[in-house]
């Protein structure tokens, strides 16, 4: 056995705090995931004070007791907790242990921690995501997680020479179908049938996960964009709006730009609702959308997303537009219901 650990809960995240958080999460991902750019010292700071929407966040910190003295942080846990109504039994950890100090027992101390407070919580399912082929990933099944879901990462290298071949995915005739685009908040008139086209991501492939099910209004669409908006994040949206007078969103994509000048940009939704579909909405609001991230935002050069395994249809639209496999991470789930009673 190594090293003695010590775990502490934090119950308010200090600026010290948020560094130690910061500098764990940064050497372990650069060790597991070369190649990913680490969260920046005020994304991680934002991350761990919030505000966040329909959900809590607690902190843990190991530190190792003979560097106690000089503050080293040697591994970093959160848990979330949702509160949305129909996910109020589900919590997600993250957990990091610097490269330097794995298997001598801090992880296994951090979920301890984890997990009493996740049962305290009276939560039935604890999720994490674990990069395929990695320590995480033999780490969660060894503590009795099951893989619930395997996802595709993907990235598209965007830059002017794709924009011939987006203008011609761009460009084609929808007839019926007109696009409406914003940054930010959704316009009021179409607030309404957003909040309804988000509904329609219920149906999106997600294996065996317990994830429970949220439904949107048009106050959770604009609490939402408020949440990326506090972060120092630029929400951008690209809808299909069907009809005219009182039309109503047919589908949309949405992309977000980490502290609005990040040179990757993450993919968030994409929905077709289910009377539309086959009509080839999907291509067209994508290419329109990384049109738009040439036009408006051209530091961008690359798009990251992920898509299950199982979503065949996705995977297709984002091979269609020029994605390629990034790597594979599993969605792992513990059942504490199970737990309890095996106890
Ligand atoms: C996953 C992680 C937190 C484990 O931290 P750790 O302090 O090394 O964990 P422990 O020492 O408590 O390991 C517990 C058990 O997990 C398994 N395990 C952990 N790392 C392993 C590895 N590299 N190879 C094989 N088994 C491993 C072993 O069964 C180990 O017990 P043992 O050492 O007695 O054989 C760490 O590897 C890490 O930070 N990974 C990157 C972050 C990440 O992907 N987190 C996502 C999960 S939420």
């Amino acid at each position: 056995m190594g090293t003695p650990v010590k775990i502490d809960a934090v119950p308010v995240v200090t600026s010290a705090e948020a560094d130690a958080w910061h500098e764990v999460v940064s050497a372990s991902m650069a060790e597991d995931l070369p190649g990913v750019p680490p969260p920046t010292r005020a994304q991680a700071h934002a991350g761990l004070t919030g505000p966040w929407l329909g959900s809590r966040l607690l902190t843990w910190l190991a530190f190792a007791d003979d560097d106690r003295g000089g503050g080293r942080a040697v591994g970093a846990a959160t848990l979330r907790l949702f509160d949305r109504r129909g996910q109020e039994h589900l919590a997600e950890v993250n957990l990091h242990v610097r490269p330097d100090a794995r298997r001598r027992g801090t992880g296994t101390r951090l979920l301890a921690a984890v997990l009493a407070a996740a049962e305290s919580e009276e939560r039935r399912s604890l999720i994490a995501e674990a990069p395929a082929g990695t320590a995480a990933d033999l780490y969660c099944v060894r503590h009795g997680f099951r893989r619930a879901l395997t996802l595709h990462h993907l990235l598209l290298p965007l830059s002017e020479e794709h924009r011939g071949r987006l203008e011609g995915l761009a460009g084609t005739e929808h007839p019926g179908y007109r696009t409406a685009e914003w940054t930010g908040t959704v316009p009021d008139a179409l607030a309404d049938s957003f909040a309804a086209a988000k509904n329609a991501m219920h149906d999106m492939p997600i294996g065996d996960l317990d994830h429970g099910s949220l439904t949107w209004d048009a106050e959770r669409v604009r609490a939402m964009a408020a949440v990326v908006a506090e972060r120092g994040d630029t929400l951008l949206t690209v809808a299909a709006v069907h009809g005219d007078g009182t039309a109503g969103i047919a589908g949309y994509t949405e992309i977000v730009i980490p502290g609005g000048t990040a040179a990757r940009a993450l993919q968030y939704d994409t929905a077709v609702v289910p009377a539309h579909r086959g009509h080839g909405l999907g291509v067209w609001l994508k290419a329109r959308m990384l049109r738009r991230l040439l036009d408006e935002h051209p530091q961008v050069t690359e798009v990251e997303t992920d898509n299950a395994a199982e979503n065949t249809h996705m995977l297709a639209v984002n091979e269609r537009l020029g994605f390629r496999p990034l790597r594979t991470t599993y969605e792992y789930q513990l059942s504490l219901a199970e737990r309890e009673q095996r106890a």
